[in-house]
C-alpha cells in the first residue's frame, strides 16, 4: 500500500507589495531584490489574518464533509503559533468542523516542521489505512521594517490531506535527515520578529542540502538521473537554485537543463508570496504541480527540506497517475488576482498594525474577504469567525 499526498491546498491573504516599490524605497537596486534575491512580489498579511485562519482558509478548499467525520489526526506546524500553550490545531478542529475525536497538534521546529507532520501522517496512515490526516503549514514571516531580511518576508499556509492510495503524490521510505545546533535563525519567546544571521543561515542550508544528499545517494544507491525535479524550502527562490547548483554538475547537459526548467516552475508562485517559513517547501512542490509542462506519472521528485537553528530532510515522492485531477482548479490564479497592491507606507502601517498585545481590540474585518478571519482580542481570548 502506498501513502502520501491527496490533497493539496494554498492560502495567502489579499495584500501584497511589488519587489521594485520596497527596493526604491530602501534605496537598492529593484535588480537585487529581482534577480538577486529571486523574488518579485510578497504577500503582506492583514491583522485580520494569523496562523490559525490562513491554514483554515487553505484547508477549507479540499475538505469534504466526509473527511470533516473521517479526520482523527490534525498536525499543525508552524513558528508563528499564537498562544504559548493550547494548540493551533485545536482552534481549526472547531472551525472546520472536524468530528470531535481528533488528535490536534501543534509541533515546531523552524521551517522544518510541515515536513516532519508530513512524516508522522505517512506512519500513521501506513498503521491506519483507513484514516486520514490533515497536515497543515502556516506561518507569517517577519523580520521587521528595513531589515536585511525584510524582502524576504511574506506568508501563508498550505493544507494537505495524507491518505492510502494518493492521488497527488506517494512518499517514500528514503528519508535522510540530520541536526546540527546552530544559531542561524530564531525568535526568542518575548520577540515579535525574527533574528537572522543571513549569510550564516545560507551557508548552514547549502552545506546541510549537499551533505544530506550525498548521504542520500551513498545510502540509496540513486542518482541525480533518478529524478526529474528537485523542490527546495525557499525562503527567497535565489536560495534554492543555489543548493541545486551544487549538485548539477552530476548530471549531463541535457539533463542540467531539464532540472533548472523544473526548478523555474518549482519557484514561479514562491516569487510572488515570498516567504511562509513552514509551508514554503509545499507551496514550491505546489508551484511545480501547477507550472511543469511535462510531469508524469512514475516521476521522482526530490524534496529538501531546511529549518533553521538547524534540522534538514532530504526525500523523494513519486507523482501520480492524473494529478491535475486532485489539484485545486485555478487556485493560485484567483488568489493572486484577487490581491491588492499595498504602497510601502500603506505596508509599513499594516505590518505596525498586526495584533500582538494583550489589550482588548476590535477588528475591522469587513476588508478581509477570506472565509475565516481574526476579529480581535477579547480578556485575552481571540475571537475567530467565520464569513
Ligand atoms: N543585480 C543582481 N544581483 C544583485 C544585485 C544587482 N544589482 N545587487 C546584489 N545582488 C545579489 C548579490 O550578489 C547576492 O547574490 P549572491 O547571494 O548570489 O552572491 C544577492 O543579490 C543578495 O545580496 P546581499 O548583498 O548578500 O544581500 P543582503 O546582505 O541584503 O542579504 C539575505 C540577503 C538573503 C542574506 C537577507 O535578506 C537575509 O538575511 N534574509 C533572511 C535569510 C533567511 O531567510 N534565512 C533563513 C534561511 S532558511
Amino acid at each position: 500500500m502506498q501513502v502520501g499526498i491527496d490533497q493539496i491546498s494554498f492560502f495567502s491573504p489579499n495584500y501584497y507589495i511589488d519587489m521594485v516599490d520596497l527596493a526604491m524605497a530602501r534605496e537598492q537596486d529593484p535588480n537585487k531584490y529581482l534577480i538577486g534575491i529571486g523574488q518579485t512580489q510578497q504577500a503582506v498579511i492583514p491583522p485580520t489574518q494569523d496562523a490559525v485562519t490562513m491554514a483554515a482558509n487553505a484547508a477549507e478548499s479540499i475538505l469534504t464533509d466526509t473527511d470533516r467525520e473521517q479526520l482523527d489526526l490534525i498536525i499543525f506546524a508552524t513558528e508563528s503559533g499564537v498562544d504559548n500553550s493550547k494548540s493551533a490545531a485545536a482552534y481549526l478542529q472547531r472551525l472546520l468542523g472536524i468530528q470531535s475525536y481528533a488528535r490536534t497538534i501543534e509541533i515546531k521546529q523552524a521551517c522544518y516542521a510541515g515536513t516532519y507532520g508530513l512524516m508522522q501522517a505517512r506512519d500513521y496512515v501506513e498503521l491506519n489505512p483507513n484514516k486520514k490526516v490533515l497536515v497543515v503549514a502556516s506561518d507569517i514571516a517577519r523580520y521587521g521594517l528595513g531589515t536585511s531580511g525584510e524582502v524576504t518576508q511574506g506568508g501563508g499556509a498550505v493544507a494537505m490531506l495524507v491518505t492510502a492510495n494518493p492521488r497527488i503524490m506517494t512518499l517514500e521510505r528514503d528519508n535522510q535527515f540530520m541536526t546540527k545546533e546552530v544559531m542561524d535563525f530564531w525568535r526568542p519567546v518575548y520577540a515579535t520578529e525574527a533574528r537572522v544571521d543571513g549569510k550564516f543561515s545560507n551557508d548552514v542550508y547549502q552545506s546541510f542540502f549537499v551533505e544530506l544528499w550525498d548521504r542520500y545517494r551513498h545510502i540509496t544507491g540513486k542518482d541525480i538521473n533518478d529524478f526529474k525535479a528537485f523542490v527546495f524550502h525557499l525562503p527567497y527562490t535565489k536560495l534554492g537554485l543555489k543548493g541545486l547548483r551544487k549538485i548539477l554538475p552530476e548530471a549531463d547537459e541535457a539533463k542540467q537543463s531539464s532540472l533548472l526548467e523544473q526548478f523555474e516552475a518549482s519557484r514561479v508562485d514562491n516569487k510572488n508570496i515570498g516567504n511562509l517559513y513552514t509551508g514554503s517547501l509545499y507551496l514550491s512542490l505546489l508551484s511545480l504541480l501547477n507550472h511543469s509542462h511535462d510531469l508524469i506519472a512514475g516521476d521522482r521528485i526530490g524534496l529538501f527540506s531546511y529549518g533553521s537553528g538547524a534540522e534538514g530532510e532530504f526525500y523523494s515522492g513519486i507523482i501520480q497517475e492524473n494529478y491535475q485531477e486532485a489539484l485545486v482548479t485555478d487556485q493560485m490564479e484567483n488568489i493572486l488576482s484577487n490581491r491588492t497592491k499595498l504602497s510601502i507606507l500603506e505596508y509599513e502601517t499594516m505590518f505596525n498594525s498586526a495584533l500582538m498585545g494583550a489589550d482588548d481590540r476590535q477588528l475591522d474585518g469587513t476588508k478581509d474577504p477570506a472565509k475565516y478571519i481574526l476579529t480581535g482580542l477579547r480578556e485575552e481570548r481571540r475571537q475567530y469567525e467565520q464569513h
